[in-house]
């Protein structure tokens, strides 16, 4: 069975060809990981267009999604040296994000499912971060608890039982990766910043800095049934980053800091948001009693968290599991992999399917 995925939330074009193995669905049904087989994962990314502008701007996103989309998919069926006739079924994602860029790779998978009379899946791409544990790693100790961090979301999961997620707690303002965005914005260091104060922070000292971090321990407002106590908040941390370098700015008399400093702020930073993560990810783990953890999103490509959880992971009971870095990132085998718990579900998409910008998981 041979699965074309294709992922256009943001501002990467993406299709992948995962193969779930006949040896795999026989004895465990087709939710065996362990029978996943990547064929073929083409990432187009965007980033240069975006840079300019210091963030992704929907509209030119739209755009290129249409102009990179064919592409894109005959290299992803190319690499895996397969026919749009191999092609079993389709999955893309369906949202959350950019609208008009989800838009092109609905109406491509559409389209192409018309035309090649196969069916459909519409996948939520949170679940596609959070699949990627499962695409890399095949059965991981259940009940697992899954951090999914990303430029959008921030938010834990509990999963019992496998394709099934279990929201546990969520950022109340920004994402952890806006959170990288914003801070390098702000001190002028480009766009995507994660990877950008990732790679400053080695020479940094993270101790220069000693930045607030937040334990909330009171409901969500907007979510008041939920307990709060697994929430994140990275709004203050980033003020705090803000008011920090106004600050050295003044003292300075100079709008660019020098760059030791700048790696130490960086260091200090990364360390405040992993410390964070981590923490918030095993007490929850340990709190409902989880065999596992996940970690996955874009932001689960950090050196330090990467690091850092499997170092914890070494001292605690519970062991981490990280997808590779290709997976972590966007990217459509995750989608593929996604798409293939919902055709064994038989939860197929109906024709008029359409794209959801704040689609919930
Ligand atoms: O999952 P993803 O590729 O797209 C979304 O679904 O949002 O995540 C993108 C986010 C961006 O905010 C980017 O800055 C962050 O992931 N990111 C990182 C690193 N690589 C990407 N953040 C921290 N350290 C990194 N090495
Ligand atoms: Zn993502």
């Amino acid at each position: 069975m041979l699965i074309l995925g294709l992922e256009t939330s943001c501002d990467e074009t993406a299709a992948a060809l995962v193969e779930a193995t006949d040896d795999a669905r026989r004895p465990l049904g087709l939710s065996s990981s362990d029978g996943w087989v990547i064929r073929s994962n083409v990432v187009a990314s965007q980033v240069e267009i975006h840079r300019e502008w210091g963030g992704v701007v929907p509209e030119l996103a739209s755009r290129q999604h249409v102009r990179d989309i064919c592409g894109v998919v005959e290299r992803a069926l190319s690499d895996a040296r397969a026919t749009w006739q191999d092609v079993d079924a389709l999955a893309v994602t369906q949202g959350p994000g950019l609208v008009g860029s989800l838009l092109v790779g609905v109406s491509f998978a559409k389209s192409a499912a018309w035309a090649l009379q196969r069916p459909l899946v519409a996948v939520n791409h949170l679940a596609g971060h959070i699949e990627s544990i499962w695409l890399e790693h095949g059965h991981i100790p259940l009940p697992a608890v899954v951090l999914v961090v990303s430029g959008g979301h921030t938010s834990l999961y509990l999963v019992k039982e496998e394709g099934r997620y279990e929201l546990l707690g969520r950022t109340r303002d920004d994402a952890a990766g806006e959170a990288y965005d914003k801070v390098a914005k702000l001190i002028g260091l480009g766009y995507p910043g994660g990877p950008i104060l990732d790679r400053l922070a080695q020479d940094g000292n993270e101790a220069a800095i000693n930045f607030p971090g937040t334990r909330l321990t009171n409901p969500d407002r907007n979510a008041p049934d939920r307990d709060g106590r697994f929430d994140f908040s990275f709004s203050g941390l980033k003020t705090a980053v803000l008011r920090h370098v106004r600050q050295r700015q003044a003292a300075l008399n100079a709008e660019l800091l020098p760059a030791a400093e700048i790696a130490d702020l960086a260091a200090s930073f990364q360390y405040r948001v992993v410390d964070t993560l981590i923490d918030r990810a095993f007490a929850a783990a340990h709190w409902y009693g989880a065999r596992s953890i996940g970690i996955a999103g874009g932001v689960s490509a950090n050196s330090r968290l990467r690091k850092e959880a499997l170092a914890k992971a070494g001292r605690s009971e519970i062991p981490v599991f990280i997808p590779s870095l290709a997976l972590s990132t966007d990217n459509a085998a995750m989608i593929a992999a996604a798409g293939i718990r919902l055709l064994e579900a038989g939860r197929l998409a109906p024709a008029d399917l359409n794209a959801s910008a704040s689609l919930p998981l």
